[in-house]
């Protein structure tokens, strides 16, 4: 089998032609690199796509608190089961995303029948059990967990460094170290990220930095920092990048990126879902898609050994949360590699 399987590596133009190399083949020697996957994915086309270039997976929405929880008695486990069985019977682990954060969130949690709010201690009875079940029901195929997410303000003014959320309000930071706490119990194996964007930024990646060593201090079980990754043409820069990766993995043994993109919508908020209707991309934005990648990765190259996992944030520009027209990933809307593919491979 082991003769057969190298010859057939080898073999030019003979009948079993040798399987193509993947970003993951590309990269075993630095990192994982992973994708977010939607159910809709999961037909044959974008499953052996998935399979030749990736060997991590992410739910892009339906493990978190809203999708799979929505009230205190429904839970919505067939489509996220639809992804964790297929990655059980291909053997691909899973990263887990997420258990707490204000967006997408299982607002029941927060109010009682009467629809007024809970105290902070009802709120971390309802977290801690939805916690343990979520976490419990995937832990033999999820090897790590988003506990928290999104929990730092991005006002470099600010003198309060978290996000003044619903949850903050009730709980102040608290819930920050409740979340890991009731993570850490429901599987101690896990790996356990705080997870953000705009981590590269000098001004947030300090204030993140700040708190998980504060909460380290505090016997909060944080060992992982996942940086989202939404960027943009110009942002990060490579100094910024570089600077972030060391900084987090002076804290934290696992140091991933999460949720990879790189929009040519220069402006990041408010034009989130770039739509020109009908415009293409042009040469020139191409070139500048192009550089950016092969800047990113070249960064991530020389952190081979603080990076874990790199993960896309979604499959193909077809099904991309930034529009399809913002040209982000490395598989145009025909599944096919775009020039920044080969930008990522060629090195
Ligand atoms: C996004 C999904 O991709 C969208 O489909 C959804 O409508 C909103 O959330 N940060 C995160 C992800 O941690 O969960 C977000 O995913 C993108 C930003």
């Amino acid at each position: 089998m082991i003769i057969a399987a190298a010859l057939a590596a080898v073999c030019v133009g003979c009948s079993s032609p040798a399987k193509e190399q993947g970003l993951k083949d590309v990269y075993a020697d630095y990192f994982k690199v992973g994708v977010a996957l939607k159910p809709e994915n999961m037909n044959p086309a974008e499953q052996a796509l998935t399979l030749r270039e990736f060997n991590s997976v992410t739910c892009e929405n339906v493990m978190k608190p809203g999708e799979i929880h929505p009230a205190a008695d429904v839970w919505n486990f067939a489509k996220a089961d639809s992804i964790a069985d297929w990655c059980r019977a291909n053997g691909i682990k899973m990263r887990g995303h997420c258990l707490c954060w204000h967006n997408q969130f299982a607002m029941w949690m927060l109010s009682d029948e009467e629809g007024n709010p809970v105290s902070k201690e009802v709120f971390y009875e309802r977290l801690r059990e939805h916690i343990h079940t979520v976490v419990g029901r995937y832990k033999d195929v999820i090897y790590c967990w988003d506990v928290v997410n999104e929990a730092i303000t991005d006002d470099d003014v600010a003198e309060n460094p978290f996000r003044q959320s619903f949850l903050y309000e009730l709980c102040g930071d608290e819930f920050i170290a409740k979340a890991f706490e009731f993570a850490a119990e429901a599987d101690p194996e896990a790996v356990l990220f705080y997870n953000d964007y705009n981590s590269f930024l000098p001004g947030k990646r300090d204030r993140i930095a700040a708190m998980v060593r504060d909460m380290q201090a505090r016997g909060v079980k944080i060992n992982g920092i996942g940086m989202q990754g939404h960027c943009n043409l110009e942002v990060p820069t490579a100094e910024n990048l570089s600077d972030a990766i060391d900084t987090f993995a002076s804290i934290v043994d696992h140091v991933q990126v999460t949720e990879l993109d790189i929009r040519v919508n220069r402006e990041f908020g408010g034009q989130l879902n770039f739509s020109h209707e009908g415009e293409t991309v042009s040469d020139s934005i191409i070139a500048l898609h192009v550089a950016q990648y092969e800047r990113f990765f070249r960064v991530l190259r020389e952190h081979k050994e603080q990076i874990d996992v790199v993960t896309f944030w979604n499959l193909s520009d077809k099904d991309s949360w930034v529009g399809t027209a913002n040209y982000p990933l490395l598989f145009d809307t025909e599944l096919e590699k775009k020039p920044a593919y080969e930008a990522v491979t060629k090195f």
